[in-house]
């Protein structure tokens, strides 16, 4: 495989510090790895339950198919029940990002659920900020969640306590692995759209800041229906009727590699290259660096070939891009189907970065027909 198809095994998992030669390891054979008895017992975290622990003895079975229903697609599209009174909604850029004051996104009605589904498909990416989510017990959070689809839970990373449902991203203390990570690169970003090996990868997905640093860790996303609508007519053509396989097992591996867990089998999926979001229609290309690995029916090196340039597209397209900068919290609410991300891993402070993730499941993608665009504009 071309190194610069796969730019990273992982995305962004949470693996244990296990081969850190700085830490002990107390209890090699303990069942349950914590976090909070690796910080000695005590933590600086401000929400200690969110910390990440791997459960040796969980194995799930794989993942059932499940019918999901959009909850954007049958959105009054006027979105009054989830902009309210007082509330102030700002683009971030013209295509993609943006930034809603003045909502409390856990006190949403079902109408104004619909709506939310319907906003961050049309903006792709929409920070919320000043909301209670990482306040509420897990469980609550969890329902809120939920109404968007199946959780997912992730085969490999770690998850608070008693909650597999809920995705981590933690980084403290200059974590030994980005030192290691970066002894072989040149930079920390790893473009991803999250899960994408399943047969049905998230759709409206939820991360939300517990600590992090002052400055730096932003989160960059790229508008993958962008992305396709700046190809040539004769290359979206082609690329219609293409599938790619989706692979999970380097990030299964890559966590065995760290002392971690897979809690599920790894799974390939083939899923076509061009992929039609059911709310609103938008065609967006489905090819991410993290986990697409190959084009059925091309040979390797056409594969790469191609594979490289529509990777190395959306990669540098900071023209259909947008940077979120965290603040404490907020909410940051992404299509899944129609956006890939990057973490940006530039603070060498040692101060916490301390995510959630809800992470519901949405439909196996599907394609509809190319569409010429004289024929499109007539639409
Ligand atoms: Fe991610």
């Amino acid at each position: 495989m071309a190194p610069s198809i796969i730019e990273s095994p992982a995305g962004e998992i949470t693996v244990p510090i296990k081969t850190d030669p700085r830490i002990a390891d107390s209890n090699p054979k303990a069942r349950v790895r914590r976090v909070i008895d690796e910080e000695g017992g005590n933590t600086t975290a401000s929400y200690p339950a969110y910390l990440p622990t791997w459960d040796y003895g969980e194995k799930y079975p794989p993942l059932e198919p499940f019918t999901h229903v959009d909850h954007g697609k049958d959105a009054d599209t006027s979105l009054k029940d989830l902009l309210s009174e007082g509330s102030k909604i700002q683009k971030i850029t013209p295509t993609i990002g943006s930034e809603v004051t003045g909502i409390q996104l856990s006190k949403l009605t079902s109408a104004g659920k619909d709506q939310l589904a319907l906003l961050v498909a049309q903006r792709k990416v929409v920070a919320f900020r000043d909301q209670d989510l990482a306040s509420l017990p897990i469980e609550e959070a969890l329902e809120f969640g939920g109404y968007f689809g199946r959780h997912h839970i992730h085969p490999t990373s770690g998850s608070p306590e008693g909650y597999p449902e809920i995705h981590l991203v933690h980084r403290h203390n200059n974590d030994w692995g980005l030192d290691q990570f970066l002894a072989g690169k040149n930079s920390s970003v790893s473009w991803h759209s999250d899960v994408t090996y399943e047969q049905q990868p998230p759709g409206t997905t939820f991360l939300y800041i517990l600590d992090g640093p002052e400055v730096g860790g932003d989160t960059v996303f790229v508008d993958q229906v962008e992305a396709y609508n700046r190809l040539s007519p004769a290359l979206k053509e082609r690329l219609h009727g293409l599938k790619a396989v989706h692979s999970g097992v380097e990030q299964a591996e890559f966590s065995l590699s760290r002392g971690g867990v897979v809690r599920r089998e790894p799974v390939k999926n083939e899923h076509p290259l061009v992929r039609t979001h059911p709310a609103t229609g938008e065609k967006a290309l489905f090819v991410n660096a993290g986990f697409t690995r190959s084009i059925v029916g091309l040979k390797k090196e056409e594969s790469d070939a191609l594979l490289g340039f529509l990777l190395a597209h959306i990669g540098r397209g900071i023209d259909y891009q947008a940077r979120i900068r965290w603040a404490p919290k907020t909410v940051v609410v992404w299509d899944n189907r129609i956006t890939a991300h990057s973490a940006v891993v530039d603070w060498v402070t040692g101060e916490r970065r301390h995510l959630a993730r809800i992470t519901p499941q949405a439909e196996r993608p599907y394609e509809t027909p190319y569409i010429a665009e004289a024929e499109q504009a007539k639409v």
